[in-house]
């Protein structure tokens, strides 16, 4: 009669195997994580060639085979059970491990959510093959093998039909373990990797003295031409690898790729932090391609933080995105030395005294050729838009906006930090109309605005009056350049920059500069292409277009035929 109440549930250690299917559910998400384990393992058994085949995009057949340096029979029956490996003994060697693994999880993870088998050899002579079941040992057989290991992996969930509904489309799936294995080529170009999808070679990287060259295997010779070396050091970290040109950034279709103490790693914040060292070289939504190789003292990283160990804790994250941002700010330096006008004087300074006749020059200011001064070359404006003059190489051709554009924002980032620019006090004030987001906008930018020129004053509800104006060149319209400028701030078009007073800067100069379609006269063109190739970054303007190209001289001469 008297049920009483129900005895609570029994605290039961799970069996090993149902420990195994859980711990997999971390480490095993889809045929990709199976290829980044089992190529992890071939590394760190010391592999110099490692072979991948998937059928089905791994998801009927997953097989990985090395060179390494194998396991005999009782090794490879211990390296099935959970928590084995040969990596670590304690977790003090957690500190500064060097090899992928060392959790000991994923072999029998992998072999508890698929039919298993491992085949491996020491030495060449005596091999073992294991197969598994679902995590089941089903069989210990002799095998004849080369020294090296090859695990195979069929029917990947096959008894966890719920993981089995979330793999995608074979397309899908392949491109993903085409990914894994990328991402590990890159880590050692000294070892051979291929993988062959329903006996289609997808990837076929042969040994490479260079990372640069492994890059060209795996992606593209275009591609690794657009790339810049990356060297650099502060204190313990170094930073090396490549960041792509600015100019040749697009917002999509990058490829960023950050590796700590030669272990992959997904980290936006560093991502995010080289990308703020490319400053105002790149438009606010363009991606420039990364692979960067961080490496710093083992006890300043923690890299057991996540299960597939893709992230890393470091003792001192600010230092370490301080340092990824110099260091692509360093890399990207010399491009002002080695961008397209570079002539036998090396950078612009020549040209530039050249071209202004050697006598420094008002920001357009009027005033001809007085005499004593030498002539200068011409300067040739086409479609109110252009300026094209002769380099020592070739024809140089300015576009006037984007030109114009990267001088103010130089001087303004000047103002901002310095004592702020000179400004014109109006006779009759503006007074402007702005909506509630706008006027916000004004409030939370006063003083920048003010130290560009602008004194503002809030006058009724939405009203502004507008006491003072800068003065960038002769056709500034203040009314109309505070009016865009005030809505770019308050609409974050400039959102990409990383750092408040940049995105002011290039906001402002965007609005500032003269436009293309404006007349200017021989002075003004010569200021300005005199202001432009003394600029710090000349070549690019603040969305990272191209300010100036040239058309080579060898160009010239091969095109009518006198090379
Ligand atoms: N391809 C291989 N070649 C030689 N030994 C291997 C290979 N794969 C795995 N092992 C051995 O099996 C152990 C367990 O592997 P794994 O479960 O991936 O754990 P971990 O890599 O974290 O040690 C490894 O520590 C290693 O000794
Ligand atoms: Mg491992």
């Amino acid at each position: 009669m008297s049920a009483g109440p129900p005895s609570p549930p029994r605290v039961q250690v799970l069996a090993a195997q149902v420990a195994d299917q859980i711990a997999a559910g971390e480490v095993v998400e889809r045929p990709a994580s199976v290829v980044k384990e089992l190529v992890e393992n071939a590394l760190d058994a010391g592999a110099h060639a490692v072979r991948v085949e998937l059928e089905d995009g791994g998801k009927t057949l997953i097989r990985v085979s090395d060179d390494g340096r194998g396991m005999d029979r009782a090794d490879a029956a211990a390296a099935l059970q959970r928590h084995a490996t040969s990596k670590i003994r304690a977790a003090a060697d957690l500190i500064g491990v060097a090899t992928f693994g060392f959790r000991g999880e994923a072999l029998p993870a992998i072999a508890s959510v698929s039919r298993f088998e491992i085949e491996t050899s020491p030495d060449g002579s005596t091999g073992t093959r294991l197969r598994v079941t679902g995590g089941k040992l089903d069989a210990v057989e002799d095998a004849v093998r080369q020294r090296g290991t090859t695990v195979t992996v069929r029917a990947l969930f096959f008894n966890t039909p719920a993981r089995r509904k979330f793999l995608r489309a074979t397309a899908t799936e392949t491109r993903a373990a085409v990914e894994a294995l990328t991402v590990l080529a890159l880590t050692r170009p000294d070892a051979a990797f291929t993988l062959t999808s329903d006996a289609r070679v997808l990837l076929d990287c042969p040994p490479a003295a260079r990372a640069i060259d492994r890059i060209r295997a795996l992606w593209s010779r275009d591609l690794a031409d657009t790339l810049l070396p990356v060297s650099y050091r502060e204190g313990p970290l170094e930073v090396s690898g490549f960041a792509q040109r600015p100019a040749q950034a697009r917002p999509a279709g990058r490829k960023g790729y950050v590796f700590v103490r030669g272990r992959p790693i997904r980290d936006p914040f560093i991502v995010r932090a080289a990308e703020a060292g490319y400053r105002s070289t790149i438009a606010p939504g363009d991606r420039p391609s990364l692979v960067l190789f961080l490496d710093l003292p083992g006890d300043a990283v923690d890299v057991n933080v996540h299960p597939a160990k893709l992230e890393a804790r470091f003792r001192d994250k600010f230092f370490v995105e301080k340092v990824v941002e110099e260091a692509v700010r360093a890399a990207l330096a010399p491009l002002a030395a080695a961008a397209p006008l570079a002539g036998a004087g090396g950078p612009w300074q020549g040209l530039a005294a050249e071209l202004g006749g050697g006598v420094p020059l008002e920001l357009f200011a009027a005033g001809g050729e007085g005499p004593g001064r030498p002539s200068k070359p011409p300067l040739l404006q086409v479609f109110d838009t252009y300026i094209l003059f002769q380099t020592d190489s070739g024809v140089a051709i300015v576009d006037q906006h984007s030109a114009h554009e990267r001088v103010l924002y130089e001087d303004v980032m000047r103002q901002l930090t310095g004592d702020g620019a000179p400004a014109q006090r109006l006779l009759l004030p503006l007074t402007l109309e702005f909506s509630p987001a706008e006027i916000e906008a004004i409030d939370a930018h006063r003083e920048l605005l003010a130290r560009v020129g602008f004194e503002l004053e809030p006058f009724s509800g939405r009203s502004i009056v507008v006491h003072t104006v800068p003065n960038p060149h002769p056709r500034f319209e203040a009314g109309r350049c505070i009016q865009e400028l005030v809505a770019d701030l308050a609409g974050g078009r400039f959102g990409g920059w990383q750092n408040r007073l940049e995105r002011f800067a290039a906001t402002f100069a965007c609005r500032a500069a003269i436009k293309a379609g404006h007349h200017l006269d021989a002075d003004e063109m010569r200021e300005l292409v005199v202001r432009l190739l003394t600029a710090t970054l000349p070549a690019h303007d603040v969305h990272g277009r191209p300010s100036m190209v040239q058309l080579p001289k060898d160009e010239l001469e091969r095109r009518f035929g006198r090379a």
